[in-house]
């Protein structure tokens, strides 16, 4: 019989891509995929270790596991990811009822550690820093209208809050040959969208010796692909956003019309002890510059308050920062001291009630310009391309406008993969909802209904 496995996925976007190479992984071995926790030989949880929030809740999962792994001793319970390369054994000989823990570069070694685990009934532990390959075939995406690829690993800026580069290595990026590859597979099984990720896809390419960077990458994706229609990727470090790169955004049809720009904060003096490596007039410049070029991009970004040293000035020019710009979408987050970080042992680490009352401020105006941005899409029309049944109710499907902004609407399974011209005719914060309308090429997509 064969074994089963579940997987369960914390973090972000990249996590979310490596649970599908560790579920391809596994069942290129012979392994399947079960939706059922209950009904798992194998459980791994994928971890993060961005934030303390992040790690606590996983630790609690952890913990939670221990009378699940007393009542079924032959279950396996791997935790890989972030967390385990960063915490290593510390995390077993904390919570002995783990089996296996796999470091973010040994996917590959994860049948192996399984097998060591059954057959000598020992843990396994695996987080070398040697990566063990970088080209895995994924054949187990969740979605099969929108699909993550990862175009580089790792990340050399060493933001001096964060725990990325210690838990997910130096830069390296796949080759182009093999990126395209992955695509145009993608591309002939009828995919429409990709998402190309990396830490910081803006330095794609400085390691392979091929001459072709981001921007170049870009054009070769765009120019590729039949069925695609749609690219998009994330992250981009502000310090190095070329104009090349800028030109790519306006030229090329099929990159949409959304910018995920993290300042992270407003005040110079704390954007230098953050080791960014630009100003903030530098990023202002960087937004017109990219609103020149493509006039309805939306711009979302990531901020964090209360780092070591900001005052309440430091702190109102955050807040000007968000005024100045209207982000569509601001991610923002209270700073969290992570281990081995330059900024964990800073002087003018801030209490916790400073941090809250900041971000609580912080998110109050940033949720008023999310809305009133939402707010201003009642009315037209936009193109959507239709990505799933809305899990709480099944007569409404929901989809993506090329600014990433998601749409509710009435309508049928079978429009899944297509593309749909909507009117908005409502907002929230995060969400439109919206009705399709017959005009143009939508007209016999619409008589499906
Ligand atoms: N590579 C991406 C994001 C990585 S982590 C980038 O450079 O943008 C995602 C976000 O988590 C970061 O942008 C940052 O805003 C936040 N973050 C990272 N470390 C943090 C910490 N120690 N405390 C609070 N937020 C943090
Ligand atoms: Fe972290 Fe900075 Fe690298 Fe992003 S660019 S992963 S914030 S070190
Ligand atoms: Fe992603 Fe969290 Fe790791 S944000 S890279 S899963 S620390």
């Amino acid at each position: 019989m064969t074994e089963k496995f579940y997987i369960i996925t914390h973090g972000c976007q990249m996590n979310k891509c490596d649970s599908e190479l560790l579920a391809s992984i596994l069942t290129e071995h012979g392994y399947t995929s079960t939706d059922e926790v209950d009904d798992a030989d194998v459980i791994l949880i994928n971890t993060c270790s961005v934030r303390d929030t992040a790690e606590r809740k996983i630790l609690g999962r952890l913990e939670r596991f221990k009378a699940v792994k007393q009542e079924r001793p032959e279950l396996i319970l791997g935790v890989c990811g972030c967390m385990a390369q960063s915490w290593g054994k510390e995390l077993m000989d904390k919570y002995p009822h783990v089996d296996i823990i796999l470091g973010t570069g040994r996917l590959s070694e994860l049948p192996r550690l399984i097998r060591k685990c059954r057959e000598l009934g020992k843990s396994a532990v695996d987080i070398s820093e040697e990566p063990s390959e970088i080209e895995i075939d994924n054949t187990m995406r969740e979605s099969s209208v929108t699909a993550w690829v990862n175009i580089m690993y790792g990340c050399n800026n060493f933001c001096s809050y964060c725990i990325v580069p210690y838990v997910r290595g130096r830069e390296r990026s796949r080759s182009s040959g093999s990126i395209l590859q992955e695509i145009k597979k993608l591309d002939e099984s009828g995919y429409r969208e990709v998402t190309l990720l990396g830490q910081n896809v803006n330095s794609y390419g400085l390691d392979t010796g091929e001459n072709v960077d981001f921007a170049d990458l870009l054009v070769m994706v765009d120019r590729e692909t039949h069925n695609i229609k749609r690219i998009r990727f994330t992250t981009s470090h502000p310090k190095d956003v070329p104009q090349k790169l800028i030109n790519a955004l306006g030229d090329l049809p099929k990159i949409c019309n959304n910018f995920h720009l993290p300042a992270q904060a407003g005040s110079n003096k704390i954007l230098k002890l953050m080791n960014r490596g630009y100003t903030r007039e530098y990023y202002f410049k960087l937004v017109d510059k990219l609103r020149d070029k493509v006039p309805d991009i939306a711009i979302t970004t990531d901020l964090i308050v209360g780092f070591p040293g900001e005052t309440e000035e430091d702190f109102q020019d955050t807040l000007d920062l968000v005024q100045r710009v209207q982000f569509d979408v601001g991610f923002c987050f209270r700073y969290s001291p992570r281990r081995d970080t330059p900024a964990a042992t800073m002087e003018g680490q801030l209490p916790e009630e400073v941090k809250m009352r900041r971000l609580h401020e912080l998110l109050e105006i940033q949720d008023e310009i999310s809305v009133a941005k939402n707010a201003a899409y009642v009315g037209t029309v936009h193109e959507v391309l239709v990505e799933k049944v809305n899990p709480r109710d099944d007569l409404q499907i929901s989809g993506r406008t090329s600014t990433n902004k998601i749409v509710f609407f009435n309508g049928s399974e079978e429009l899944i993969g297509h593309f749909v011209n909507v009117r908005i005719v409502g907002s929230g914060n995060w969400s439109l909802r919206g009705e399709m309308i017959k005009e143009g090429e939508n007209a016999d997509l619409y008589e499906k209904v």
